[in-house]
C-alpha cells in the first residue's frame, strides 16, 4: 500500500544552524525558511536525490512540535512520511487493521498542499508516521 517515502521530518530548535549544517557540512540543497502558521511550524526543505528532509522549528505558541522539542531539545527525528495513492481507503485499511488515526480522522492539507493524516506512533513502533495522497 505504501509507495515511495515521501519525507522525513526533523524536529530542530534553531532552524538557521540546522539549515546551515545541511547545507555546509553536508553538502545539500536547502530552501529558505518557510513559515507555515496553519501547521504551527517554520520549514526548511532539504532536497536529496531520492527524498525529502524537513526541518521544522516551532512557530507561534500552540506549535505541535513546542512539547517533542521539550522531551528532546536537541532536536530529533519527529516523523516519516510515506506516499500512498488513496488516503481514504489507506486510512480505511489502517483502522481496520486496529491503527489509530490521529485528530478526528479526515485528511488536513500539508505542507505540500496534498491531503495528508499522521498515525499513533505507538501502533507504529513508537515512529510517528504520516500518508500523503500524491
Ligand atoms: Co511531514
Amino acid at each position: 500500500m505504501i509507495g515511495r517515502l515521501n519525507h522525513v521530518a526533523i524536529a530542530v530548535a534553531d532552524l538557521d544552524k540546522a539549515a546551515a549544517m545541511y547545507r555546509d557540512t553536508l553538502g545539500a540543497v536547502v530552501s529558505a525558511p518557510i513559515a507555515q502558521p496553519a501547521h504551527g511550524v517554520t520549514v526548511v526543505f532539504v532536497e536529496l536525490p531520492n527524498t525529502k528532509i524537513e526541518l521544522l522549528a516551532p512557530l507561534g505558541a500552540a506549535s505541535p512540535i513546542a512539547r517533542f522539542l521539550e522531551r528532546n531539545p536537541d532536536g530529533g527525528m519527529h516523523h516519516v512520511c510515506y506516499e500512498v495513492d488513496d488516503i481514504l481507503s489507506a486510512r480505511d485499511r489502517l483502522t481496520a487493521a486496529g491503527a489509530r488515526v490521529l485528530g478526528d480522522g479526515e485528511p488536513k492539507t500539508g505542507a505540500h498542499g496534498k491531503p495528508v493524516l499522521f498515525l499513533h506512533p505507538k501502533d507504529f513502533h513508537g515512529t510517528l508516521v504520516e500518508i500523503e495522497q500524491v
